[in-house]
């Protein structure tokens, strides 16, 4: 009798996790060994991540040939391994001020029992980031190379991602012949809620949180991932350096600081471990303001000789040690599971919970991502669930304790019908999420897209918030994005509790939103899958609304970050009759619909139309200067290389993207190649 599906080991999820291993590897090789992808790069992540969170789901079917388990790399290109000339180490942690305390003892008593008299001993505190580990080397002051952690011991060559990070120098003043810089790689908190956006809007499973998604961006095999997620660095300390000492820890990190790293401005040195608890408390409270996810406190005897006599122990130093937050999660139970309508009509599980205390504030709802997370995590009304607060972002339930499940609990599934506005939902072949194709009428959809077209880094318009929107819309104020500026002083006074002033307050906030430039404009639109950052690379290509919507799918893929199907969406929004009506009301009551002059890349240039990477270091120009001069030719500047790319300039040192570029075929420019371009000198490249 032949074998069903279902009596394969892993049953129907395990014959789908083999097919898309098979695919997967099939695509990977053709994009980066033969260079001729037969699918986009989208499509391509998300059959690669299907299969990562099946696996998740089901770790017995993990196996060690699957993509996964070659870090999303073919063995042609995996990453490199690097040995650690000093071993990468973890912390050991205290939960309280009790084993805090027990640790300073022990410091002392240790230093004791060596006959070393420490005199005053001093503590360093900074922020314990909450993201990946990362070491970077530097010889004779340039940059030549990025390493994770991997084991400790060796780690993996991530050197082409690391660079894509603008902010992290590239070159150092007065260093010595060695140093290795060593921090930790995250993802700020705006950056990370905004990948999760567009990753939504692409049909794409979201990241759980920002330490994740630091992480998949900094192991992407293809560096323009990498540069697409606006990652940072903080940098806390020093491995090896040759030819150069320090005394203290806190030395180091303000010779760090000096020399341009992200180093933690709030790192401070105390007397007795009851200032470093009381530093704690500072930051526990603090936690919340910062744009990046911290998960405690990392405490350290400063002075770096007492580091040595401390040694470590296993894998952990002594001298250091992690004071680690007090949990932001809870349990509580799942009432209801609500479905609401998002922006762009897709249709968002929440959870309705007990009221419940998590880290400082009570909680009632709490996101369940989308339908696919819902799925994977396996969430039934009336369950028990562990909810998570983290930072700013909205409470989340991360798993339900199905041991405890009632006998009966179904299955949650989405509604028939718009929960909005009653239509029909669909489900796209193409996505994981179900719709309301209702997008001109769909009262939900109207809400959503008002609330974002007015929120902080769109319109920005103060009092016009969630529920001001609502309440103008049931009153009839307003129907959709354009009527805002039709709204007039009397017709506001008229709604019971607006007085006068509120009234001409909100009136002078929405006069004053006329002046937003126009890629913000271009992002509080909304067009599917259309970030704060993708806006602004749209805006710098074609300059006006008109222009874009006048470009075909082709051209619009040319933009930075845009792929195959966010070209379709856009171009399709854009020539639906009812976008297009409130673009042109919008353009009427004065909203910018273009980059003004002073914005926009000169035409006519010599660059024009070009597109060109800078890498390695130029004799006597810094990246930005170099940058500016290919903007003001007309030019724009991008930090990887790719078929898009029209020329790479390289300086010294110049790595992974000038063989790229060669292997492309795409022209490598000396510094005087580079002055030959500026003048409008061209050399073929492979487009002409
Ligand atoms: S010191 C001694 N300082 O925490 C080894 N680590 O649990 C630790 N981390 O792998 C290095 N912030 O990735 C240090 N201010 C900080 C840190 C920090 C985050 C991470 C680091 C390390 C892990 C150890």
């Amino acid at each position: 009798m032949p074998a069903r599906e279902q009596d394969q080991p892993g049953g129907s999820v395990g014959a789908r996790i083999r097919e898309l291993r098979e695919k997967v590897t099939h695509h990977s090789e053709l994009y980066h060994a033969k260079d001729a992808p037969e699918i986009s790069d989208e499509e391509y992540d998300r059959l690669f991540a299907e299969l990562q969170e099946l696996e998740q789901a089901n770790p017995e079917l993990i196996s060690g040939d699957s993509p996964t388990q070659r870090v999303g790399s073919p063995p042609v290109e995996a990453f490199a391994p690097v040995e650690h000339a000093l071993p990468m180490l973890s912390l050991a942690n205290a939960r309280s001020a009790g084993e805090l305390e027990a640790w300073g003892t022990r410091v002392h008593n240790h230093l004791a029992r060596r006959d070393v008299d420490p005199g005053e001993l001093t503590y360093v505190t900074e922020p314990k980031i909450d993201g990946l580990a990362i070491s970077l080397t530097y010889e004779d002051g340039r940059f030549v190379r990025g390493a994770t952690r991997g084991d400790g011991r060796v780690g993996e060559d991530v050197t082409h991602n690391i660079e894509t990070i603008e902010e992290l120098p590239k070159e150092i003043d007065d260093a010595p012949p060695l140093i290795e810089v060593r921090g930790e790689v995250y993802l700020p908190i705006e950056a990370f809620a905004e990948l999760n956006r567009r990753r939504a809007e692409d049909g794409l499973p979201a990241f759980a949180n920002p330490r994740n998604s630091a992480a998949g961006s900094i192991r992407q095999l293809d560096p323009r991932m990498a540069a697409e997620r606006p990652l940072a660095i903080w940098s806390y300390g020093i491995g090896v350096s040759e030819g150069m000492a320090f005394e203290t820890h806190s030395g180091e990190v303000g010779w760090l600081a000096a020399r341009g790293f992200r180093a933690n401005p709030d790192t401070a040195v105390h007397a007795s471990i009851e200032e470093v608890l009381d530093r704690c408390q500072w930051w526990l409270e603090r936690r919340d303001e910062l744009d990046f996810e911290i998960d405690g406190v990392v405490v350290k005897v400063d002075r770096l000789d007492l580091w040595n006599e401390l040694g470590t122990a296993g894998r952990e130093p002594r001298w250091a040690i992690a004071w680690k937050f007090p949990p932001t999660t809870a349990t509580t139970r799942l009432k209801e599971i609500e479905w609401n309508v998002g922006r762009t009509g897709h249709l968002v599980p929440w959870a309705l919970l007990e009221p419940v205390r998590v880290g400082g504030v009570t909680v009632s709802t709490a996101t369940l991502h989308n339908e696919e997370d819902l799925e994977r995590k396996d969430v039934r009304a009336g369950d028990e669930v562990v909810v998570l607060r983290a930072g700013d972002v909205i409470p989340q339930v991360v798993s339900a304790l199905t041991q405890k499940r009632r006998k009966g609990a179904r299955r949650p599934r989405p509604p028939k019908k718009c929960p909005a506005c009653g239509t029909e939902i669909v489900k796209p072949e193409n996505s994981v999420f179900s719709i309301c194709p209702n997008s001109a009428g769909c009262p939900g959809q109207i809400f959503q897209h008002i609330k974002h077209f007015v929120s902080r880094g769109a319109m920005d318009i103060e009092g016009l918030g969630e529920k001001q929107v609502a309440r103008f819309l049931e009153e009839g104020l307003i129907a959709d994005v354009a009527d805002i500026y039709g709204l007039g002083q009397e017709q506001l006074e008229s709604l019971s509790g607006m007085g006068e002033l509120s009234a001409s307050n909100l009136i002078t906030e929405i006069d004053r939103s006329r002046q937003v430039p126009f890629p913000r404009v271009l992002f509080a639109l909304g067009l599917p899958g259309v970030g704060a950052v993708t806006a602004e690379a749209l805006a710098d290509q074609f300059g006006s609304i008109e222009d874009l919507r006048d470009a075909d799918p082709e051209q619009i893929e040319e933009t930075e970050g845009v792929g195959p199907i966010m070209a379709r969406q856009v171009g399709e929004s854009l020539a639906d009759e009812s976008t297009w009506q409130t673009v042109v009301r919008l353009k009427e009551a004065g909203l910018r619909m273009e980059l003004d002059q002073s914005e926009r890349r000169p035409e006519g240039g010599p660059l024009e139309g070009r597109t060109v990477v800078l890498t390695g270091t130029l004799p006597d120009l810094t990246r930005d200067e170099a940058g500016a001069m290919i903007k003001r030719a007309g030019g724009k500047v991008t930090g990887s290389v790719s078929k898009k790319t029209d020329f790479v300039v390289a300086g010294d040192s110049a790595g992974s993207k000038r063989e790229k570029a060669e292997k492309l075929g795409v022209p490598v420019l000396d510094r005087e190649g580079f002055d030959r371009l500026l003048a409008g000198e061209l050399p073929a490249s492979d487009d002409g």
